[in-house]
């Protein structure tokens, strides 16, 4: 669904699409942080704008010829889809990953709070070598995700912070006098079955390795048949670890659609036929190409729960997948997944449950022409 903002002015689609009426491309908090810029007459050169997650800060703000930084390829799709639907014209060089230089000094910085506050002090981290005296970093929240720890991470970064008082359930947080510290370490390390996992901060499952995950691994089978395998919504890699230890021979292609998560597994794998890729869906694939496919798929998008993504991601599957390749996921049991399974593929089976997993082995056939 397209909303508009300011009498039409400006129109939104989020990407990827969602049949939830009620999720916009944008809230309070985006709004929030325009009028403050406003009110204050803060639109200064050579803003930054970090976690726009659907391009709403980027097309009203794209007059300043804001950075934008991408944490996810699904974000910088839709910034690029609202700014084509705005007629505003995409210059490759302002999009950049949180892990790349940023193009010269920033004096305004724009920060929508990601739910992950790891990944909030990556951000400024990344920002703190930027900014001069006069700088001035705005974040932007809703008032429910509030903790203490975001006022300790402002305060490792800045002399002096400021909250607005609360507008539509939202605050701005204001940074000035940036303090400028050594850069920090920006990775967490999980110890695990006596291997260390890397991962930066930010990415699914910080301090252990996830329940479902261990599960899965617990009980898959790699047969010495499966020659072309990927690990779809790959994370920090560990499944294509696993993969790899049970047949080190296989071509083992990873997927996620989050930078950080992607980099991260560049940390915990290496050697041959290990191939990395950052992207949301399975456009770069031929068609009938996998002999195993084998996911964790995603749920949680920051503060929502859906769905959707991983019902269009399981039909990207059956098209990579060859005849009698075999699709392996777990689940949630609450997440019901079987009637979507079997709408899509030829076969499901439950391979192993517990009291809160579920893992399927979905298949496909060649159907018979009559
Ligand atoms: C439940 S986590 C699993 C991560 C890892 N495989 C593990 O088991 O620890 C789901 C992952 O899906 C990624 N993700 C979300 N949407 C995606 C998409 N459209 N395509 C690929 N990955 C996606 C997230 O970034 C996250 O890393």
């Amino acid at each position: 669904m397209t909303d508009n903002y300011i009498d039409e002015e400006f129109s939104f689609d989020r990407y990827p699409k969602t049949d939830n009426f009620s999720l916009k491309a944008w809230n309070a908090a985006d709004e929030h942080i325009l009028n403050y810029l406003e009110d204050n007459d803060l639109f200064r050169p050579n803003p930054v704008i970090y976690n726009d997650r659907f391009g709403f800060l980027t097309c009203v703000l794209n007059y300043l010829s804001p950075v934008i930084v991408i944490s996810e390829k699904s974000q910088e799709k839709s910034c690029r889809l609202n700014m084509q639907r705005n007629n505003l014209k995409e210059n490759d060089e302002r999009f950049v990953t949180p892990l790349a230089s940023l193009p010269g000094k920033v004096d305004l910085g724009i920060v929508k709070l990601p739910k992950s506050l790891d990944l909030f002090r990556l951000y400024l981290d990344h920002l703190s070598a930027y900014l001069h005296d006069d700088s001035l970093v705005i974040c932007s929240f809703m008032t429910r995700h509030f903790t203490q720890q975001i006022l300790e991470i402002a305060n490792e970064f800045f002399y002096e912070f400021e909250q607005s008082k609360a507008w539509k359930k939202s605050r701005v947080l204001i940074l000035s006098k940036p303090k400028k510290p050594e850069p920090i370490q920006i990775t967490n390390s999980i110890e695990w079955r006596e291997k260390t996992f890397k991962q930066y901060f930010g990415v699914f499952s910080a301090g252990n390795i996830d329940y479902a995950t261990q599960f899965l691994i617990d009980n898959i089978t790699v047969k010495n048949e499966d020659k072309t395998v990927l690990d779809l919504a790959s994370g920090n890699g560990i499944i294509a670890c696993a993969v790899k230890s049970k047949n080190p021979d296989c071509e083992i292609n990873l997927i996620d659609d989050s930078f950080l998560a992607v980099e991260s597994s560049k940390l915990n794998l290496s050697g041959e036929k290990i191939f990395f890729y950052f992207n949301d869906t399975l456009e770069d694939f031929e068609s009938d190409y996998f002999d195993l496919v084998i996911s964790n798929p995603p749920f949680h998008f920051e503060y929502e729960n859906n769905i959707e993504v991983a019902l269009s991601l399981f039909n990207d599957v059956v098209r990579c997948l060859k005849i009698d390749g075999r699709f392996l996921l777990v689940a949630s049991r609450h997440l019901n997944y079987r009637t979507h399974l079997e709408n899509i593929f030829s076969k499901v089976l439950t391979v192993a449950e517990n009291d809160k997993f579920i893992i399927y082995e979905c298949t496909k056939h060649i159907i018979p022409v009559v």
